[in-house]
């Protein structure tokens, strides 16, 4: 835990404006009651959350049912996320919402598009009608694998109001990475588009579906949406234009009345072993959840305009550009492209252009900006931000003080929010109107949510010492488990502590009861708030022909906070030059996508290994990070191989 040492240090606070508190959502009031109340009582709380910000068809009648590690929210009701996130805001006193902004959306070109409302209800309303006529049925599962377009809203959408679980790929993964999860949920339809635009340049995503489904025998059919006008092949039989299908729909389409824990959605994450997990969430808790949370925690009113940056192909883009934004009747923007195209300015070009109020982004992009330089966010009006927020990973102090001075203008908020794929929603973060910030700190959790902080025997730790990040009760977002394997959803969060959801994480707790998290503890890396298995690399790695042995480690990185080195052992009489870099890095992006590239690769002709044939990675990440490997080493099997790996550091 490197950073440990320069976070204790940190003591600036900084206090709630009182303009802020006195139009917030939540006033300060309130966020003690809530707090107390949750404390005392979350499931009250909670109940009382589902029933204020969620509309049901049918009211549930218990609201939690807890057989450890198995949890089932608000049982007996009934409701559609999709009615939730637009067809209520078109309705009774909402009606006014129906040519209100629902998405802004610009592509990196700079062609923009606005759905009101009412046009994306339409929208959703058809294409739900178009998934059924492709004999797409409720618990059918659909993945969707497109770059950040309308579409790809108005697809997740039509999913929730037929009862389809949708599976999300973020557009970056490879063709083999696609195949696995395409495979594993068990899809029956695929909707992708021809490609989108990255860094300038139209990006083909079809071709990478076109290899996946090689290997896929259930998907029936592939919706396409024409987005680069590039030319694509289209299988005959298979693969259907999204305008063509759309033409002919009907614009109604009731919303199916689900049970609340039926299945929203599966989104895969990485974990310790090689193979992701496909964490499941439902569809009441979830969605009390983050509608909850980005009420109070982003105070969404009408009159704002939010930027969450995250790609939807991430927990963040489910949680926090759709479902929570779009349930408050909120204005979401969504950008298609690269933060610095054409120019380093962009983010801060949209700010002022379309007056984004709310901004939500993540560290790795906060310390790219600090390194471009004060001149671009200079070069803008961005007084038209009233909070921002960060997420994915640490954020260190020095970077909180700029995105405080330099984009927020000393007024805004910042509310650092830690949470996880698996949380669903936000866990631990400050509310802007009652708590005071510290950077560097997620700070409290949210009301209703009881996080702690253990030792290895599962005791809390006393402040300031650090330990395992624990959630001691369950919560409505919470992942109800890992898609078609209930073993490894009880061992990984629930094996560590008895009924305690272990995160994964470490943290540590200061004198005011703030959470600092100082990063993961297992063997995954957080690469720019993404997080990418150890093992899953090396896998990709020694799936390649020349490759023996390898290990994966990550050193820490200023821009993107960790980096990858892959540690090789090449087969013998194979030469170990740059040319095989070459060849391992790109065969990684091949297998599982450009994220988990290895920055540096070492090739060696032994890793260092325990008796027992345990590879040292903390030895590895010692070496890597240029630090002298002075740890235990006395179980080491060879010494010599710890010489030589440093030896390799020139290359
Ligand atoms: C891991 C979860 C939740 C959306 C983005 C990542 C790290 C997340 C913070 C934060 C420190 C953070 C943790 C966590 N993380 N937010 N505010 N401060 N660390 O989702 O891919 O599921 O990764 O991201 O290590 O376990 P994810």
């Amino acid at each position: 835990m490197p950073d440990i040492e320069s976070l204790l240090k940190e003591n600036r606070v900084f206090k709630p404006s009182k303009e802020f508190a006195k139009a917030a959502n939540w006033s300060k009031k309130q966020i003690k009651e809530y707090r107390s109340l949750g404390a005392a009582n979350p499931e009250r709380f909670w109940a009382k959350m589902a029933r204020e910000n969620i509309d049901w068809f049918t009211p549930f009648k218990k609201t939690l049912e807890w057989k450890p590690p198995f949890a089932k929210w608000f049982r007996g009701g009934k409701l559609n996320v999709s009615y939730n996130c637009l067809d209520r805001h078109l309705e009774g006193d909402n009606a006014w919402r129906r040519n209100k902004a629902a998405i802004i959306w610009e592509g990196e070109p700079g062609d923009t598009r606005i759905l009101t409302y009412a046009e994306l209800h339409r929208e959703v309303c058809k294409f739900a009608n178009v998934l059924k006529q492709q004999g797409v049925k409720k618990g059918d599962r659909v993945a969707l694998y497109m770059p950040m377009v309308p579409e790809l809203a108005v697809a997740i959408l039509a999913c929730t109001r037929i009862g389809a679980p949708h599976s999300v790929v973020f557009g970056g993964f490879s063709a083999e990475a696609l195949r696995d999860r395409i495979n594993d949920a068990g899809a029956k339809l695929v909707v992708t588009a021809d490609g989108g635009y990255r860094r300038g340049a139209p990006h083909a995503l079809k071709p990478a579906v076109d290899e996946a489904l090689k290997g896929c025998e259930g998907v029936g059919s592939v919706i396409v949406v024409q987005r680069t006008g590039e030319a694509t092949e289209m299988q005959a039989g298979r693969d259907l234009w999204w305008h063509e299908l759309m033409e002919g729909a009907s614009a109604k389409c009731a919303p199916a009345k689900l049970d609340a824990e039926h299945p929203l959605f599966i989104l895969y994450t990485s974990g310790t072993t090689g193979k992701p997990k496909g964490i499941l969430h439902t569809t009441g808790g979830y969605l009390t959840h983050v509608t909850t949370t980005a009420k109070a925690i982003f105070d969404l009113k009408d009159s704002d305009t939010y930027w969450c940056t995250a790609d939807i192909g991430w927990i963040t883009g489910h949680s926090y550009v759709i479902y929570g934004i779009l349930a408050n009747g909120a204005t979401t923007l969504m950008y298609e492209g690269t933060p610095t195209y054409p120019a380093p300015d962009r983010f801060w070009d949209i700010i002022e252009r379309w007056g984004v109020t709310i901004f939500y982004t993540a560290p790795t992009a906060i310390r790219t900006f600090v390194r471009l330089g004060d001149e671009y966010p200079k070069q803008h009006d961005l007084s038209s931000l009233r909070l921002l927020g960060t997420v994915g990973e640490p954020i260190n102090p020095e970077a909180w003080m700029w995105y405080h001075r330099v984009i927020g203008g000393r007024r805004c908020p910042i509310v650092d929010t830690w949470w996880q794929t698996e949380t669903g929603g936000i866990m631990i973060s400050p509310l802007a109107a009652g708590v005071e910030t510290k950077p560097g700190s997620a700070t409290l959790p949210f009301p209703g949510i009881h996080a702690a902080v253990y030792d290895d025997s599962g005791a809390s730790v006393k402040p300031p010492n650090g330990g395992f990040l624990v959630l001691e009760k369950p919560w409505p977002g919470m992942l109800r488990g890992i898609w078609g394997d209930p073993q490894r959803y009880k061992e990984t969060y629930w094996g560590t502590y008895d009924k305690k959801y272990f995160a994964g994480d470490g943290a540590h707790r200061d004198k005011d009861g703030y959470f600092w998290i100082m990063g993961r503890i297992d063997d995954v890396m957080n690469i720019s708030g993404h997080r990418i298995g150890t093992m899953e690399v090396e896998s990709a790695l020694v799936s390649h022909r020349d490759v023996a042995e390898s290990a994966v480690v990550g050193r820490p990185d200023e821009i993107t906070g960790t980096a990858i080195v892959a540690f090789v052992t090449p087969k013998s009489g194979i030469d170990s030059g740059p040319a095989l870099t070459q060849e391992l890095r790109a065969h990684v992006t091949k297998q599982i996508g450009a994220i988990a590239k290895p920055a540096e690769i070492r090739f060696t002709d032994a890793l260092p290994k325990t008796r027992s044939g345990k590879i040292m990675r903390r030895l590895l990440r010692d070496i890597a990070s240029g630090k002298e490997a002075i740890g235990d080493t006395t179980t080491l099997e060879d010494y010599s191989v710890l010489a030589k790996l440093r030896e390799s550091d020139d290359g």
